[in-house]
């Protein structure tokens, strides 16, 4: 383990993570593509924001759509082209916008375990909505913030890169429901389905990390 105790994150590492997917029996992915399947057709575009490794997507790729996305890590985004499955992957951040894509570009776009690393979702939701046709389902999780919780707190991870492993810290942001609803209804979302889920578990902090997966649809018109 390299001393460099207490660095702030700075991206994932794909094999690690795709590892610590499989040891952590990680089915977000699963529950995504289920709460969203009867949303989907064959041919139909959708754009994954955060695409990692494409874990998420890869279902979506499977069903017969016709992914892209993208992502702020090389290496992640290395791992998920090695995959040969999405058709334009490239490295942006979210938080530069607008993002590089039309508006009404794609019909869904969907993004798994992303946006609990960010304080301020409205940049990306108003993205969404330009970025997805109408009627089109923007499928994403938050951490929920529940009574008595901090909408802030730090996660300790050990992570790999080329030079060993690092301790890092973490920001995590947590959202209320009312807030994440009022966001999504003033940007022309309603909410179809939510279903939260115990994401992961840090046992030696004292923390459960619960996702809420939201799929909302975007308005027929405006
Ligand atoms: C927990 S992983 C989830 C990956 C993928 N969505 C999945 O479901 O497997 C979080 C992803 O968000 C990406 N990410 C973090 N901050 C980002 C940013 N500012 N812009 C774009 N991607 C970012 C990371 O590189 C990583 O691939």
């Amino acid at each position: 383990m390299k001393p460099s105790e207490g660095d702030e994150y700075r991206g994932e590492n794909a094999a690690q993570y795709e590892r610590q997917a499989a040891e952590h029996d990680w089915h977000g992915h699963e529950i995504l593509f289920g709460l969203m399947y009867d949303f989907i057709t064959p041919g139909e575009s959708l754009l994954d924001i955060g695409i990692g490794t494409g874990l998420a997507s890869l279902r979506f790729h499977r069903a017969g759509l016709k992914v892209s996305g993208f992502d702020n890590s090389p290496d992640m985004l290395r791992g998920c082209e090695s995959k040969c499955f999405a058709g334009a992957v490239v490295q942006h951040d979210l938080q530069d916008v607008p993002f590089p894509y039309e508006s009404s570009s794609f019909n869904h776009v969907v993004s798994l375990g992303v946006l609990n690393f960010f304080a301020d979702l409205a940049p990306v939701f108003r993205e969404a909505a330009r970025i997805i046709k109408p009627k089109g389902i923007f499928g994403f999780t938050i951490e929920e913030r529940k009574p008595g919780q901090r909408s802030r707190y730090t996660i300790r991870y050990t992570g790999e890169s080329d030079e060993g492993a690092h301790q890092f810290k973490i920001a995590m942001f947590r959202h209320g429901d009312k807030r994440v609803r009022s966001l999504l209804g003033s940007v022309g979302f309603a909410v179809l389905k939510e279903h939260d889920f115990l994401a992961d578990r840090y046992p030696d902090q004292g923390i459960d990390v619960y996702l809420k997966i939201y799929v909302a649809q975007k308005a027929a018109s405006g």
